[in-house]
């Protein structure tokens, strides 16, 4: 792998500095005198309709920025990327993630070190299907013969932020009467809540682990498997011998993993595992066997429509110039943003409720994935780097944050996303309601865009000290993402355009978008401090002042 360009030394980026130092934003302005700007900034990928317009760039500074883009080879990265090359080299691996979802049939065949990627990948996608409908048929059955109701996914990080994001998300599709669960958190919680009402013989739980030792999701199927040992032998379902209990969990846990022999040795039947490989990372594993509880609530055909979707953004970004590549734009805005503006966060809202866990699912995908301080090649990052992703779905959010936004001292680009058909088209009193909730995300990104002046202020009859209270300063940089409705296939494209604007920032930062070394200190200090929790003194007596105060307050108040 070669080396990073130092993307501080590049002429795009003197050129970027040197507009910073004059740059005055006026989104006012540049709209009035420029009839052609919204056009120029307006592109299509697929279903999805960006406009740029919103964001405080010139065409100057927008061809710089794709300049940057060329000079630290964001299009040729991508096209190893694709070839297999092994761009994830701490782990020295592939990064294949756009493989998941190539039609089959694709030609020339994808080979990548010896392995037949495409024919690998379709055989698990039809045993998928195959499975997925078995279960929503009533063909596969509970031990004691009760078509699945529902399925409870047990998975954390990225075998879980993409499912339960997308179940969320397209749930009007689900329609084979099985509801899907998701329980994540080692707080037994979570697992107590979600498994709490369910009926055992009705529940099918699917084991979600890329490697298959995360403790939270090995702690957490346990805890499901004593679960439903227990409610099947009170119910007399099972006798409660081992061989009951055996045949309990082959009709009632699946797994899904890279790791088949773990598989095995926590008791599931291979044969009802599906695997995936080392080069997809997990916040890059939704459209893998991941997905198995939405080919099974949401049906296989929707799943492969997710596909289809993200595939189509996949040739946008390998077929398009980098000037109107959607994602390598959005990327190259947040760059600009983010290293030559100060901006610190990116807030994400979504003009739909489906969308709730999409901040969520992105904060996964864009901090994990850039949120270094070394370069591929173990040297510093040049500049900073992973801006902070939030957000939640407009409505709510304008009435918790967008204060800060619209009034605040901090630069927040924001997203909106919006669908222009609704999923449950309801009236209130002959109104739309779908219509008046996207005449909030208009009226939003105008009101950042525009603002409202102290002039304007005064002609409504306002009067000294409020009047600076009530004036917006406008040039907030907004980008709109519209497409018709959120189907399966429309998900699948904006979450390929966010992985691919990921893509072109880690590219630009030099940074191995595709390892998460930074969560591993963390879970190795669980394990040191667990045996402390529970009693061991010298564990106890080896942690540092703090941790141990905090472990003597634990002690004393507990029973
Ligand atoms: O948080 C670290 C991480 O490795 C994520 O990258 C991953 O998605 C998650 O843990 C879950 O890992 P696994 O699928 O192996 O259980």
């Amino acid at each position: 792998m070669s080396a990073p360009v130092d993307p501080t030394s590049t002429s795009a980026w003197s050129q970027l500095t040197a507009a910073r130092d004059t740059f005055e934003p006026d989104l006012r302005g540049w709209f009035a005198n420029d009839a052609g700007r919204v056009e120029r900034l307006t592109h299509t990928v697929g279903d999805l309709h960006v406009d740029l317009s919103k964001n405080l760039v010139t065409d100057e500074i927008l061809a710089a920025l794709v300049e940057l883009a060329a000079e630290t080879g964001v299009a040729e990265r991508y096209a190893a990327m694709l070839a297999g090359d092994h761009l994830n080299t701490s782990e020295d691996r592939a990064v294949l993630h756009t493989a998941l979802r190539r039609p089959g049939g694709a030609s020339p065949e994808l080979v990548v070190d010896g392995q037949h990627v495409d024919a690998d990948v379709h055989e698990v996608l039809d045993n998928l299907s195959a499975f997925a409908e078995r279960v929503r048929s009533g063909e596969w059955r509970g031990i004691t013969g009760k078509k699945v109701t529902h399925v409870v996914n047990i998975g954390i990080g990225g075998s879980d932020l993409g499912p339960v994001m997308v179940y969320e998300a397209l749930r009007p599709y689900a329609d084979a009467g099985i509801d899907a669960l998701f329980v994540s958190n080692i707080d037994p919680t979570d697992v107590a809540q979600k498994t709490a009402g369910l009926d055992p013989e009705t529940t099918l739980f699917i084991v979600a682990s890329k490697t298959f030792t995360t403790l939270e999701t090995l702690t957490n199927a346990r805890l499901g498997r004593e679960w439903l040992w227990a409610g099947l032998t009170e119910s007399g379902a099972i006798d409660g011998s081992e061989a009951s209990r055996t045949d309990a969990v082959a009709h009632h846990f699946v797994a899904v993993s890279t790791a088949l022999d773990k598989v095995a040795a926590f008791g599931i039947d291979t044969a009802n595992a599906f695997g995936f490989w080392d080069w997809v990372g997990g916040r890059y594993s939704v459209d893998s066997a991941i997905g198995l509880s939405l080919a099974i609530t949401l049906g296989p055909d929707r799943f492969r429509e997710l596909l289809a979707g993200f595939h189509t953004v996949d040739e946008h970004v390998a077929h398009t110039p980098l000037a109107q590549n959607v994602p390598v734009l959005m990327g190259l805005l947040n760059v600009w943003y983010n290293n030559f503006l100060g901006a610190q966060s990116h807030a994400v809202l979504p003009y739909a409720q489906q969308l709730h866990r999409f901040p969520a699912y992105l904060q996964q995908l864009t901090m994990e994935s850039n949120g270094k301080s070394v370069r591929w090649d173990g040297t510093p990052v040049v500049t900073d780097t992973g801006e902070i992703f939030w957000g939640e779905p407009g409505t709510n959010g304008q009435h918790a944050f967008y204060q800060l936004i619209h009034q605040g001292t901090r630069l927040i680009p924001a997203d909106f996303i919006a669908f222009a058909n609704p999923a449950y088209p309801l009236e209130d009193g002959g109104r739309d309601v779908h219509g008046l909730f996207l005449a909030n995300f208009l009226a939003q990104t105008k009101a950042l865009a525009f603002g409202k002046t102290a002039e304007e202020v005064e002609a409504e009859g306002t009067t000294g000290a409020l009047v600076a209270a009530r004036t917006f300063p406008g040039n907030r940089p907004t980008t709109s993402i519209f497409a018709p409705s959120l189907t399966p296939s429309v998900l699948g494209q904006l979450i390929a355009l966010y992985e691919h604007i990921t893509f072109t920032q880690g590219t630009i930062w030099g940074i191995n978008s595709f390892d998460q070394w930074g969560v591993e200190l963390g879970k190795q200090l669980a394990l040191q401090i667990a045996p402390a929790i529970e009693g061991d003194e010298d564990a106890l007596e080896a942690q540092d002042a703090s941790t141990k105060a905090l472990l003597a307050y634990y002690r004393a108040q507990r029973p």
